[in-house]
């Protein structure tokens, strides 16, 4: 996602709104999702009634539906007592979340991309997703954290449940999962010209979160240290994000997405723009953090895949059909004895 606006003042929620709806990932953010989602089977294109057993998104509601309002003052409310209470509690003592997708199947149209896809991304530990291109990895992960209801065709059916609680139930804010389970794209999106400061910041803003100023400060701090780039800008903080390498400016992503203390951080391809030691340092920063938060990676590197993550699961879209899970469990033990001959043909590289 490249941002082309740039927030005149940072302080302004309105503002960061504003540019964020230059972006194509998040224009539709404005749209109220809640209005979106319906359980009615029949809205969905394309498919057979047991295939929308539960959460499907209409999308020509979705379209047609008017801005977003500002978040409302109670959600302000809950927003900051909960980011106090995270922030009270030492990071080691924070309890860990698991993240489940039962039976998820994704359309763009009538386009069948995913097919009761059900994975468990267990507590504290980074799950990698892989498989060939166009499988279906980038829209199962932003199925995770409710951004694929944002394209304007798009639908699902399924559940994703965040320690037990369907992020797509009713009655669930869609700003609640998306500061929940944050979001680390591809190509480094910081607001380029805004402060290394005030783009951590600005994490807060874009989930609905206001902090006291006070508490600010130490929430650059802690969010810079946790995605491992404290030390290289703590002199330079007031410098623009945009003057940062293109591994910093990860980093510094990551960091604003830290910034709401999420129970689960989603990342696709996040060292695939950048450099063998950036990428090392990326991969180091995922160690310490899965610590305070769950982790789920997609990556086309093997070699990642082993050497971050505890479970991994091998994605496959065969021949035109939608994508689906052909294997999941301990990374190891897919890499060295996979089950299923597509796998080991995979992770041995004699295709994709
Ligand atoms: N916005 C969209 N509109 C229509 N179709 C889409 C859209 N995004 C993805 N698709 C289609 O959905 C399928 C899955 O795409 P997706 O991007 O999830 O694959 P992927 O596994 O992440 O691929 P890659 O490894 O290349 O990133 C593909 O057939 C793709 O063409
Ligand atoms: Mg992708």
């Amino acid at each position: 996602m490249t941002m082309t606006t740039e927030p005149t003042a940072p302080d302004d929620i309105t503002e960061v709104h504003s540019s964020l709806a230059e972006s194509a990932e998040l224009t539709a953010a404005r749209m109220p999702i809640h209005d979106a989602i319906t359980t009615d089977a029949a809205s969905m294109n394309g498919t057979s009634p047991d295939d929308t057993a539960t959460a499907v998104i209409a999308p020509g509601e979705a379209r047609t539906a008017p801005p977003l309002p500002e978040p409302a003052p109670e959600t302000v409310a809950d927003a900051d007592t909960e980011i106090a209470e995270a922030l009270a509690v030492p990071r080691e003592q924070r309890p860990l979340s698991t993240l489940e997708a039962d039976q998820i199947s994704a359309w763009f149209g009538t386009h069948k991309v995913l097919e009761r896809v059900s994975l468990t991304m267990p507590a504290g530990q980074v799950t990698a997703l892989i498989g060939p291109s166009g499988c279906g990895k980038s829209t199962f992960l932003r199925i995770l954290n409710r951004m694929h209801e944002l394209v304007p065709s798009a639908s699902l059916a399924g559940e994703v449940r965040l320690d037990g609680d369907d992020i797509y139930d009713r009655n669930k804010k869609l700003q609640d999962a998306r500061k929940h389970i944050g979001m680390v794209f591809q190509k480094p999106n910081p607001f380029p010209a805004m402060s290394i400061y005030d783009n951590v910041v600005s994490g807060l803003k874009l989930t609905g979160v206001r902090v006291h100023r006070d508490q600010k400060d130490e929430i650059v701090e802690r969010s810079l240290t946790a995605a491992g780039l404290w030390r290289e800008v703590k002199d330079r903080l007031r410098q623009p994000g945009g003057g940062l390498s293109g591994g910093q400016q990860q980093r510094l992503c990551i960091a604003r997405s830290l910034a709401v203390t999420p129970k689960v951080l989603l990342m696709d391809e996040p060292c695939s723009a950048l450099d063998p030691t950036s990428t090392r340092v990326i991969e180091e920063t995922m160690m310490e953090l899965q610590k305070e938060v769950t982790i789920v990676i997609v990556t086309h590197n093997m070699q990642q895949a082993q050497r971050v993550s505890q479970q991994c699961a091998f994605f496959l879209a065969s021949q035109g059909t939608p994508g689906q899970i052909v294997e999941y469990g301990d990374t190891e033990a897919m890499f060295s004895e996979p089950q299923d001959e597509r796998t080991y043909d995979y992770v041995n590289g004699r295709f994709g």
